[in-house]
């Protein structure tokens, strides 16, 4: 396939607009697109706005829906904080490293007789690094390993899905989970307001209901981390 010349997007935003061209066929030149988000310096400045991190798991930041071509969006990785093991929907998944290292454990799809999974290599993707997944190449885990410093990826899924698969390394039993946005073009979703409201009423040490409130009241004006 015709590749373009690579250009360097000086900025978040540059990059963006390279991808809507890009995504405009629906010929995707794989290496073109791995090169272009490789090229992105990353500039914490430009991203930050979308980088909203939680204290218990990564999180899932949109910043753009590409025209209904791909979604773009921030994983943000709190130290130790690591995915399930997961496919990804037949679609296309770039993931450049836009803070940090993340580690990634790629595993065959699970024998279906034996239900084992193999694992089939591991690596360390640093800092402007973008790797490429899809389903041909098996299955993958990811991990901030550091356990001092957070990490943030820049992810591209196209076509764009909400559900994947996870699987559990010890039986290979696979499930269907719907994925949801922490945040979406920098503002929280309801759904990380849900899921607070959810940890504050499950926590072992129960919390009465008016410090709940209070506590969603400052969490809805953005003021706090929980
Ligand atoms: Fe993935």
């Amino acid at each position: 396939m015709e590749q373009t010349e690579v250009m360097k997007p000086e900025t978040l935003d540059d990059l963006i607009k390279v991808l809507h061209k890009i995504f405009e066929s629906d010929n995707i030149n794989v290496e073109e697109v791995q090169n272009i988000m490789e090229a992105y310096d990353s500039n914490p400045q430009e991203w930050m706005k979308f980088a909203k991190f939680d204290q218990f798991r990564y999180t899932r930041n949109l910043v753009d829906e590409g025209n209904g071509k791909f979604n773009l969006m921030i994983l943000c990785w709190g130290e130790g904080h690591g995915s399930s093991i997961h496919d990804h929907t037949d679609s296309h998944c770039f993931m450049k490293l836009l803070q940090g290292q993340l580690k990634e454990t790629l595993f065959e799809w699970p024998d279906k007789k034996t239900c084992n999974m193999v694992q089939k290599s591991q690596r360390i993707l640093q800092t402007n690094q973008c790797a490429y997944i899809n389903d041909s190449f098996g299955l993958h885990r990811v991990e901030n390993a550091s356990h001092t410093e957070c990490s943030a990826s820049l992810h591209l899924y196209s076509p764009p899905f909400n559900t994947c698969q996870t699987f559990d390394q010890r039986t290979g039993h696979k499930n269907t989970v719907k994925m949801t946005f922490w945040s979406k073009f920098g503002e929280r979703t309801p759904f990380a307001a849900r899921c607070v409201t959810e940890r504050l009423y499950s926590t072992r040490k129960p919390q009465s209901h008016k410090k709940i409130t209070k506590k969603l009241k400052t969490f809805a004006f953005g003021m706090t981390m929980l």
